[in-house]
């Protein structure tokens, strides 16, 4: 292979001495999410032959049936997570409950949180999705399946976090804590290789993301954050420019590679916002903050939010951390 060339799986075993819990476990672990993201992208590739490959719910030319798409990803990423014996428990935005490992020798010692396609709805028109993870060390006791208890800490006890877009390319981008790195697929040899090294997001940019459709639903403050960031002003660099895909996870990678603020405020119809603490929040807010960034829930550091429920959806304001902070004061002051 080029001398120039570092694969995924090097760069991890290269790293593996920056974990705060020297282990070969973590290595294996997210090098066991790399390998389920190569499979899912397989299969997102094919998306658009849905018609003549068959639909969902109907039985295939190899007499398998076919399963939508976010289906297939979840089922991957637990088949991967749980063979390889560094997992206790999981817990994913399809499942109503925790998914629990029966561990085989000695003890697993990880806690998996995912959001398998993130985005799913832009997956008929061929725009980007993605897989969002977040790993933590488990705090039960013995050394069976872990518990509720394990899914339920606050982002600031993640010990590595990141996403994979299915995009123009497909890419991974993760953090131990120690900075964040991004891989891009090479599918002619079906490896990732390292293209974003120590990715830093700008402090100030002019990229607003919000679903603005929304906007008579917004608190005052988002409104007023909004009709700032639409204003004339040479200064402060303004009119910026609206990019919003609808799905979370590409729009994040854009502001974070450029500069920019994503939010998703509270809503009449979604008043805690629409995004999930544990499988979208907290492993792009660990992202963020590792890359410069600031995310917040308008008011309190995302990470330091200690969860209630699985599925607990919470407020997002995440990115460039000058564009935060000014959506903050906004927020506070109406
Ligand atoms: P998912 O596909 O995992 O359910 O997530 C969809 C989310 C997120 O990706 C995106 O930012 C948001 O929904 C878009 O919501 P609106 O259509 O309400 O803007
Ligand atoms: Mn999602
Ligand atoms: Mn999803």
């Amino acid at each position: 292979m080029n001398g120039n060339v570092k694969t995924l799986n090097q760069f991890i075993i290269e790293r593996q001495d920056d974990f705060q819990y020297a282990s070969g476990d973590l290595s294996r672990l997210l090098s066991d999410i790399g390998t389920a993201a190569k499979i899912i992208n397989r299969e997102v590739n094919k998306a658009g032959l849905v018609n003549i490959l068959g639909n969902h719910g109907t039985t295939n030319v190899q007499g398998e049936e076919v399963m939508k798409l976010d289906i297939y990803a979840n089922d991957q990423l637990i088949s991967a997570l749980s063979s390889g014996g560094e997992v206790c428990v999981m817990g994913s935005e399809e499942n109503d409950d925790v998914i629990q490992v029966e561990f085989k020798e000695g003890e697993c010692k990880y806690v998996v949180l995912f959001d398998p396609l993130d985005g799913s709805s832009n997956i008929d028109v061929n725009a980007s999705i993605g897989t969002i993870f977040s790993v933590y060390r488990r705090v039960s006791k013995g050394s069976g399946p872990g518990t509720v208890e394990d899914c339920l800490q606050k982002g600031a006890q993640q010990v590595a976090a990141g996403y994979v877009i299915y995009g123009s390319s497909t890419i991974l981008v993760y953090t131990t804590g120690n900075g964040v790195n991004g891989f891009t697929l090479d599918p002619s040899i079906g490896e990732f290789c390292l293209s974003h090294p120590n990715i830093q997001t700008p402090k100030d940019a002019k990229i607003y993301s919000i679903n603005e459709g929304n906007e008579a639903q917004f608190p005052a403050g988002i409104k007023k954050y909004v009709e700032y960031c639409k204003g004339e002003d040479k200064a402060t660099n303004r009119p910026y420019s609206s990019r919003y895909i609808g799905s979370f996870v590409a729009d994040f990678h854009r502001n974070l590679l450029k500069g920019g603020i994503f939010i998703y405020p509270p809503t009449a119809k979604t008043p805690n916002g629409k995004l999930r603490l544990l499988y979208e929040a907290n492993p792009l807010a660990f992202v963020a903050e590792q890359a410069g960034g600031r995310a917040t829930n308008g008011k309190d550091r995302i990470l330091d939010i200690v969860p209630g429920e699985l599925h607990q959806r919470v407020p997002l304001m995440i990115g460039s951390e000058n564009m935060v902070k000014l959506a903050e004061d906004f927020l506070a002051k109406n």
